[in-house]
């Protein structure tokens, strides 16, 4: 079997926690023969900076590279929110989206039945939610020049960002959007604000050419972002595939987030271009929820997220959609038989640790899961 390359870069807060619990599902994966995996590891974010002087070093982003795929856990913290702009534990993170053209960021939000009550909205309104948000990772105002602030006399000072897509650069997201909808419900919606914005009139513009040339089997709508926020909360379940830019799909997808009751759930895929000499392509996997400072360190954080981030790697590195299916099957499993984290505590269930809740996916996996409560 092939040996498969995995570099964690745990970062930030409860990073290294949910990281570690990651690694209890790959060392059983590879006990059992079903993968032979190494894992190596280096830092990114706060770490970073003060290991290495800088939020993503040059040695680190090598490693990023050669790996056949990166799980990296979260950036950011209070101790580094008045260190120079560079050194910010964020600027690592887009500097790795970037260096590896990383412009395909997937972030599902699915709703588990047995957290339906951990929703803020009705049960029936997000009962069976499945939306796959596909977010342009590597463009747009996140990117853009000029982006500077600057004197402008008499005391004044202006702050510029610079929103900016290229045609190629939509129709690359694009392509990801329509390929993903194909395997799933076949429904596109674009995200925009092109009654606004000359670069959203140009996605619009993009993005129906594209459709109409290569994806006719596929429906193509189109909403303003304004309007996408809201029909988020008024009927979810509308929505199939979501696709959007850099700066609308980090808001939408905290609000898609919240929908299943718990960023604690939610992971995500960031991939770049197929290679065409090896048929790879470079990807980085994290969960959605960030570094969680409040909590880090005391073995409180949920790293379901995390668990359900390298089933999407199964899925998209490896094509291993077999054991993606078992990892997500141990999820739902692990929620059924009542094991919670603090994030997702309900009436009659256990409240578990960090390090309890993967125990109780590797169990699961094992088939020797125990009922909690
Ligand atoms: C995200 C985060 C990042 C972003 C931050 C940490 C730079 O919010 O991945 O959604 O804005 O992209
Ligand atoms: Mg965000």
């Amino acid at each position: 079997m092939n040996t498969v390359n995995i570099l964690f870069v745990p970062g930030d807060g409860i990073g290294p926690e949910v990281m570690a619990e990651v690694k209890k599902i790959i060392t059983h994966f590879n006990a059992q023969g079903a993968l032979n995996a190494n894992i190596d590891e280096d830092h990114i974010g706060g770490i970073a900076t003060d290991t290495y002087g800088t939020p993503l070093a040059d040695s680190t982003l090598a490693k990023c590279r050669a790996a056949d795929f990166v799980m990296l856990g979260a950036v950011g913290g209070p101790q580094w929110t008045n260190v120079d702009y560079h050194l910010r534990p964020e600027a690592g993170l887009l500097r790795l989206r970037k260096e590896l053209d990383l412009f395909a960021n997937l972030r599902p939000a699915q709703a588990f039945d047995e957290l339906l009550g951990a929703s803020t909205l009705q049960p029936d309104v997000v009962r069976g939610l499945d939306i796959m948000i596909v977010r342009e990772l590597t463009g747009g105002i996140y990117f853009g020049e000029p982006r500077l602030i600057e004197d402008i006399g008499n005391g004044e000072r202006r702050g510029i960002d610079t929103q900016v897509y290229t045609s190629s650069e939509i129709k690359r997201i694009s392509h990801v959007a329509f390929e993903l909808a194909a395997q799933r419900r076949k429904k596109v919606c674009s995200v925009d604000k092109a009654n606004v914005m000359k670069s959203g009139m140009l996605w619009r513009e993009e993005i129906t050419a594209l459709h109409k040339a290569q994806y006719g089997t596929t429906e193509l709508s189109h909403m303003y972002v304004d309007n996408c926020a809201m029909q988020l909360l008024r009927n979810p379940k509308q929505f199939d595939v979501i696709v959007t830019d850099n700066l609308f799909g980090d808001i939408l997808s905290d609000e898609a987030s919240m929908l299943t009751g718990s960023l604690g759930m939610i992971p995500s895929a960031s991939l770049g271009p197929v290679n065409p000499k090896t048929g790879k392509r470079p990807a980085v996997y994290e969960p959605v929820h960030g570094s969680a400072p409040d909590i880090a360190g005391k073995n409180k954080a949920n790293p379901l997220a995390s668990i359900l981030s390298f089933a999407m790697a199964l899925r998209y590195s490896l094509s291993r959609d077999d054991l993606a299916l078992e990892t997500e099957n141990a999820v739902k499993a692990v929620l059924a038989a009542g094991y919670r984290t603090p994030d997702i505590m309900a009436a009659g269930c256990r409240l578990v640790t960090t390090s309890q809740m993967g125990d109780a996916v590797t169990a699961a996996l094992q088939g020797r899961l125990e009922k909690a409560a």
